[in-house]
């Protein structure tokens, strides 16, 4: 069952890829930089993702025309910077909106062009898109529109089962990165301070064997859904 993982090279996309292959699948991976696992069941795409126009033609050339994907994992995100919004400068946000909304927006469309509608595409959302925290600007907007994103394509792809999944904390650069900002001046971070190196942190080995084990679960649910893997 081959499929496209974007962000593959670290982090959760890492460890769904390792998963992907550990269980005998073809792997599509599209990021900047290289995992490099040196096996031939991984095809790896360098692609910046920010760069809109040229992600469906760079597929197209990636991934041969009678390979049917099976699943897509649109995982590939970027923090942006914690900050008050006003302080955000339009540039950071558009930044951050291209890569965690607008280029799934290009790969769902490439896919809905192409001859066979994959099974499943599944957007890597999170929390910060529901909650709306103080600081976490770009970032929490960007995940709220991509769980809306989900929810549209629901309506016009119905052969393919679309979800938006927030997979709770992980241990990541992306954490690392939220480490670094001060918990005097965003205390909702706080929480993610103390949760480092704790369960509530778990690796992303771990969430991505999670999400492994959730699929039965999380195959059941309506087009469109979006779900938070601690409360599944
Ligand atoms: N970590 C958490 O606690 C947490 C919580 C909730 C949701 N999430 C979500 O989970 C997903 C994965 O996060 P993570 O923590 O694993 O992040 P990460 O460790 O920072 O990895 C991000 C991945 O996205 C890729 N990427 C970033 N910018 C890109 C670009 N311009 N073009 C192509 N690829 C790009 C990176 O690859 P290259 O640098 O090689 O391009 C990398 O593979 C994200 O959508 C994130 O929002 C994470």
């Amino acid at each position: 069952m081959p499929l496209l993982i974007t962000g593959h090279s670290r982090g959760l996309g890492a460890a769904l890829t390792r998963r992907a292959l550990a269980r005998g699948e073809i792997v599509y991976g599209v990021s900047r930089s290289a995992l490099g696992t040196g096996q031939s069941a991984l095809h790896e795409l360098a692609c910046d993702l920010s760069k809109l126009a040229a992600i469906a033609p760079a597929l197209s050339r990636f991934v041969p025309a009678d390979v049917a994907l099976d699943e897509v994992w649109l995982n590939a995100g970027v923090l942006g910077r914690i900050a008050n919004l006003r302080e955000l400068a339009q540039e950071e946000i558009n930044t951050v909106m291209d890569i965690n909304v607008w280029a799934n927006k290009a790969v769902i469309d490439w896919l809905a062009a192409r001859a066979h509608a994959p099974k499943r595409v599944v957007l890597i959302s999170s929390g910060a898109g529901v909650v709306g925290n103080h600081g976490w600007g770009a970032y929490a907007l960007s995940k709220a529109a991509l769980n809306m994103l989900a929810q549209l394509y629901a309506h016009e792809l119905p052969a393919t089962q679309l979800l938006a999944l927030a997979p709770g904390l992980i241990d990541t650069d992306m954490q690392s990165a939220l480490r670094e900002v001060d918990i005097m001046r965003f205390p909702a971070l706080k929480r993610l301070h103390a949760a480092h190196g704790s369960a509530d942190m778990p690796d992303a080995d771990t969430v991505a064997a999670r999400i492994e084990a959730a699929m039965p679960r999380l195959s059941a649910l309506a087009s469109g859904s979006f779900i938070d893997l601690r409360k599944l």
